[in-house]
């Protein structure tokens, strides 16, 4: 149990590393929190158009979850243990450390963190997205599609994940608040 909650630790930090925020100051873009929706993540960073800027902050935030579910894999906990190690990563992307408990939105690290606990949910969580933003270039409503739609892949894939994943999934809709009302009100900005 020590263990776990030390390495549910160490997630939480890896999770708080704002890359959206670093990529963009060294980058020389400014601060993604005061650009477009605010939002600290790779959508966001698109929208100032420098792409090489949204792929590494991509990268890096799909990276922390995925490290962190490996550390916990490293450590031999069990798969349910890594779950927890996952929404530590996401609990501290959303509420960083580094940024006075605030953060971003959560997708990306969703998605890395699942890649290491079951890569068929993964899989199943990126073609949802691929496919949302093929079709309406929304990025939100792809993430919203794709955590509604991930407690059933865990339902199917991995049931033995299906909390974590729904409070996983949870948190993300919980982040895209705003962005929902937006969609309701058809004033979400595409992509
Ligand atoms: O990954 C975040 C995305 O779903 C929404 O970002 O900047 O459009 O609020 P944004």
């Amino acid at each position: 149990a020590v263990t776990t909650l030390t390495i549910m630790l160490v997630g939480y930090l890896l999770g708080s590393i704002p890359f959206a925020v670093l990529i963009c100051h060294f980058m020389g873009i400014g601060d993604p929190r005061q650009l477009g929706s605010g939002n600290p993540g790779a959508t966001n960073v698109l929208r100032t158009g420098n792409r090489p800027a949204a792929l590494l902050t991509l990268t890096g935030d799909l990276s922390k979850g995925m490290l962190a579910v490996s550390i916990a894999l490293w450590a031999g906990l069990s798969q349910f243990d890594q779950a927890l190690v996952g929404i530590s990563a996401l609990i501290g992307h959303v509420w960083s450390v580094f940024l006075r408990f605030r953060g971003g939105k959560g997708v990306a690290t969703m998605i890395g963190s699942c890649l290491f606990l079951d890569y068929r949910l993964a899989l199943a969580q990126c073609t949802v997205w691929l496919t949302v933003i093929a079709i309406r270039r929304i990025s939100s409503l792809a993430a919203v599609s794709m955590s509604l739609l991930s407690p059933l892949f865990s339902w199917f894939l991995a049931p033995q994940l299906l909390l974590p994943i729904i409070i996983m999934s949870s948190l993300i809709l919980a982040t895209h608040h705003q962005n929902i009302r937006n969609l309701l009100n058809r004033r979400e900005s595409r992509l």
